[in-house]
């Protein structure tokens, strides 16, 4: 079980994407849902986990947005210049705890996931304090998976077994993600989640299984549904 006399964690957030599929006239972290814009949904919730202390936000160099929020305002928020993929920005922003904080974990966490559970974010901690290294939120893949070929026809179908979709947040000793994280950059490897940067390093982080409901915004439709599921959770 968790308590108070755990260390305080630190949250990193990379918030420095440009939204391309969601098509909209803003990245979509600043997007409203009831009032707010996704980007405060997503790092209030943390702020209000009671092991968070601090949130590190990656956001793009030129943009106009950030300064206009509360956020900007708030004492535990810290703003870093993001880089041009997800992993540039995480990097940027571990580099500033690296160098600031002497905490030994992180919890990395998209911007664009604003409805995660607080009680999935308990049980990530727990495990990654029980096993050492970390792990991530994910959820077993329910639909049959197909591959396709270039013309879209239907190569082969896989074996769902063991298949999982991977969410955010990520937790990791903050050190082992730092080294994992710029050894594959400097490697030329694509990294699209912090794991992927263990799993180079051949580290096997943890599978904890978390609430469906936490989905990344991506797509127009997506817009609703997240607001489905934070209004379903105030109330
Ligand atoms: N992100 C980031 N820096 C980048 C690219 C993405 O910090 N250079 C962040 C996004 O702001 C988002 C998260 O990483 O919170 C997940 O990325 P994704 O859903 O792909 O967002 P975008 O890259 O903004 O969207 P798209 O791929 O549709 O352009
Ligand atoms: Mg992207």
């Amino acid at each position: 079980m968790l308590s108070n006399q755990q260390p305080q964690l630190i949250a990193v957030v990379p918030a420095a994407g440009v939204g391309s599929r969601m098509r909209s006239d803003r990245p979509k972290q600043y997007l409203k849902i009831h009032g707010i814009t996704v980007l405060e949904h997503t790092v209030n919730k943390l702020l209000s986990h009671k092991l968070i202390g601090k949130v590190i936000i990656a956001i793009s160099e030129n943009d106009e947005y950030f300064p206009k929020l509360d956020l900007a305002r708030n004492p535990d928020v810290i703003r870093v210049v993001g880089g041009g993929e997800r992993a540039d920005s995480v990097m940027s922003a571990l580099r500033y705890v690296v160098n600031h904080f002497s905490t030994e974990w992180v919890l990395v966490h998209d911007a664009a996931r604003p409805c995660f559970q607080l009680s999935d974010v308990d049980t990530l901690i727990d495990a990654s304090f029980k096993n050492h290294i970390g792990g991530i939120l994910a959820s077993p893949v329910t639909d049959t998976m197909k591959r396709g070929d270039t013309s879209g026809r239907i190569e082969h179908t896989i074996d769902r077994r063991d298949m999982w979709h991977a969410f955010t947040p990520q937790m990791f000793k903050v050190k082992l993600l730092f080294n994992a994280l710029s050894g594959a950059l400097d490697s030329g490897v694509s990294i699209t989640d912090e794991a992927s940067a263990l799993e180079w390093s051949g580290t096997k982080p943890e599978l904890v299984k978390g609430q469906t409901s936490n989905i990344k915004i991506t797509q127009p439709e997506d817009l609703a549904l997240a607001a489905f599921y934070i209004s379903r959770d105030k109330g």
